[in-house]
């Protein structure tokens, strides 16, 4: 399964001889299927096998991030799915919905002394960031005066290939907003921890730590064992949100901060 993706729906078809250039252009990673799923942020791509044995057998792999998502898409796009499926009609002589699979094995759960009932609203829901997403990554960014400052260039370059693997999350809420994101980069075992903002607004409701949690997850599937961060001592409530997910205090650096002059802390989290 692709990174990130816990849901996947297989569909068997058999194409009609003539048909399967058609079959192919329209069924594709690239084809109407996957631009009508694109429409959902949860979708994540789509790839078409062909049976070498039986002639005109393909099957479809649709990979999504959740089952949650793959229903909401199906809900709100219901009248567009059933007219594709009207004018795919023509092109395969059957079709068949093989199964809908999440992950087997899921990632281990997130050993934090967070208290069972997370305060987080449940109006919303956390995602891989997309370049789209770095106008609002930048304002968020900018809202923070402890949060870590960065160029605009340098949150494009996380989305351009051949940069260093990073791992970059949105908390998006249900009417499209922003309401934080969590940006690290991942070097041998270790997941770095760049940069984690919540806005003032949206504060206090377990944000914070919902994203963690989903940074931990997403490390622990990249491979990484540990997650390291710095952070200004006086940043009392960033750290205070640390130590409640696990966080421990591994070493200190001496003025290793300017503007004002000031330690900084290193964090980990070990053994994801
Ligand atoms: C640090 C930050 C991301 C926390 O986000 P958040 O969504 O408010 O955090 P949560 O609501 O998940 O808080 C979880 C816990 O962290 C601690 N915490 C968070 N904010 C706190 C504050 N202002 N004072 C004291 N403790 C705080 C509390 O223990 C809290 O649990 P509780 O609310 O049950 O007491 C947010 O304050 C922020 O964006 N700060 C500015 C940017 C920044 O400094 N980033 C860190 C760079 S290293």
């Amino acid at each position: 399964m692709r990174r990130n993706c816990h849901f996947t729906a297989v569909w068997e078809f058999h194409v009609r001889g003539e048909k399967r250039r058609a079959f192919e252009k329209v069924y594709g990673p690239a084809g109407d299927w996957a631009r009508l799923f694109r429409r959902d942020e949860g979708y994540l791509g789509t790839e078409l096998v062909r049976d070498h044995r039986t002639r005109g057998r393909y099957l479809t792999f649709d990979f999504w991030v959740s089952l949650q998502a793959y229903q909401r898409f199906k809900k709100q796009h219901v009248a567009a799915y059933k007219s594709l499926d009207k004018k795919c009609n023509l092109l395969t002589e059957s079709e068949n919905l093989i199964g809908e699979f999440s992950r087997a094995v899921l990632p281990m759960p997130i050993r934090t002394n967070v208290k069972p009932q997370v305060k987080s609203s449940s109006s919303g829901h956390v995602r891989p960031a997309t370049r789209a997403d770095v106008p609002a990554i930048i304002a968020l960014e900018q809202s923070a005066a402890s949060a870590a400052h960065w160029r605009e260039e340098s949150y494009r370059h996380i989305f351009d290939h051949g940069g260093p693997p990073r791992i970059a999350l949105v908390r998006q809420e249900s009417d499209g907003r922003l309401a934080g994101f969590v940006i690290a980069r991942l070097t041998g075992g270790d997941c770095e921890l760049e940069n984690i903002v919540v806005p003032n607004s949206a504060q206090r409701q377990g944000i914070g730590v919902v994203l963690l949690q989903a940074l931990r997850v997403a490390a622990q599937e990249q491979g990484a064992m540990r997650i390291l961060l710095e952070v200004r001592e006086s940043n009392a409530p960033a750290r205070a949100l640390y130590e409640k997910c696990g966080f421990k205090v591994m070493a200190r650096r001496t003025s290793y901060y300017v503007n004002p002059v000031e330690d900084a802390l290193i964090y980990t989290l070990q053994k994801l």
